[in-house]
């Protein structure tokens, strides 16, 4: 019985969900959080483009807007994230390589030690491995791989860990989690990475799967559940990050639609939760109200007559959907 948080807790587990600042005005979401959530993670505030707008002007309130909400109602948080290419602020692309190393690395330490001990994980670097694996650089090209190496990724850990050395520092990725061509070859390449960062004295501790999962795209048990043992092999403990479902594959009505979601949820934390290393599962928001899915692909949907996105635990109204079900059985059954 009880909240998700509740449950997870009873199996040394961690449950919570992503928020964003302008949502902690609603009374039922804020409800919910209470309910269901033992950690809490921005889902936009503590984003280098969000921190430091222009160089030097570090805009901390909307994040603190979040981290007192979690301090207040006893929840942990999770650092998301110091180094990502969708979130470098535009200022950085005009720095030299001295410059841009100076950059980073200010900015790892000022964001560490502003919320030193109250944040458990840091996502130190999001989605470093070329979406598609399998040519020789399966690090992706980004402005500052370009600028600075493959070793400004090994550079923030080190920065993040003399920064907080109490913090777990996380490496978050997505596009790992199903029985396809390209997952596999994801999964090759981050491991390949964590094995490389493990191998030099890195400070990596975690694992962050993102799984923003694909109803209709095959899961396999087997395969999931050899990919975490060789990622707990390497030492690292393992966090389910950022799970929703993209559900535009099933059919447009609520019901089906619900369903096939839950059963895909259920299969996956069934497999992932018998994994010792995995500790955390965090959904990328609690409300199919805000989705990020809904964001993006909404006029992509309605323009295809397609249904709506219904990607997380609760409805628009706050209704408990099947997935939140799925979520409580697995937690229960872990
Ligand atoms: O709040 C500002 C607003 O003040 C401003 O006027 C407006 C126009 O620029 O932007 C608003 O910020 C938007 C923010 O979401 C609101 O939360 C940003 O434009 C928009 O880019 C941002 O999108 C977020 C995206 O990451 C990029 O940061 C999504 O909410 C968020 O769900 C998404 O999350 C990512 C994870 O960080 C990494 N994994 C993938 C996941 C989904 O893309």
């Amino acid at each position: 019985g009880g909240g998700l948080h509740a449950r997870a807790a009873a199996k040394g587990l961690a449950f919570g969900a992503a928020l964003a600042t302008r949502h902690l005005a609603e009374a039922d979401l804020m409800a919910a959080f209470r309910a269901d959530c033992g950690l809490l993670v921005a889902e936009y505030e503590m984003k280098w483009a969000e921190l430091e707008p222009q160089a030097g002007n570090r805009r901390w309130r909307r994040a603190d807007q979040l981290v007192d909400f979690a301090r207040r109602n006893r929840m942990a948080l999770r650092g998301h994230t110091l180094v990502w290419h969708e979130s470098e602020p535009r200022w950085v692309s005009d720095l030299s390589a001295r410059g841009a190393e100076a950059a980073l690395a200010r900015h790892v330490d000022e964001t560490m030690q502003r919320w030193r001990g109250a944040i458990g994980t840091w996502d130190v670097v999001n989605e470093a491995v070329a979406p598609e694996h399998g040519r020789p650089d399966w690090l992706r090209r980004t402005w500052l791989l370009n600028r600075l190496g493959p070793d400004h990724i090994a550079q923030a850990f080190h920065i993040a860990h003399a920064a907080d050395p109490a913090a777990r520092l996380a490496y978050n990725d997505f596009g790992v989690e199903h029985a396809t061509a390209w997952s596999r070859r994801r999964r090759i390449g981050i491991l390949t990475l964590l094995r490389a960062l493990r191998a030099s004295g890195v400070p990596v501790h975690v694992l962050g799967v993102q799984a923003h999962l694909h109803a209709g795209q095959p899961f396999e048990a087997s395969e999931w559940r050899a990919f975490l043992a060789d990622v707990a092999a390497l030492g690292l403990t393992i966090e389910i990050t950022e799970l929703d479902v993209n559900d535009r594959a099933l059919p447009a009505a609520a019901a089906p639609r619900d369903a096939g979601v839950a059963d895909l949820v259920r299969r996956f934390l069934d497999v992932t939760l018998a994994e010792p290393a995995v500790r955390a599962v965090v959904s990328w928001g609690l409300t199919d109200r805000h989705s990020w899915i809904r964001e993006g692909r909404l006029a992509e949907h309605r323009r295809r007559d397609r249904a709506t996105p219904r990607p997380l635990p609760y409805d628009e109204a706050m209704r408990r959907k099947p997935m939140w079900a799925a979520i409580a059985a697995a937690l229960d059954a872990a």
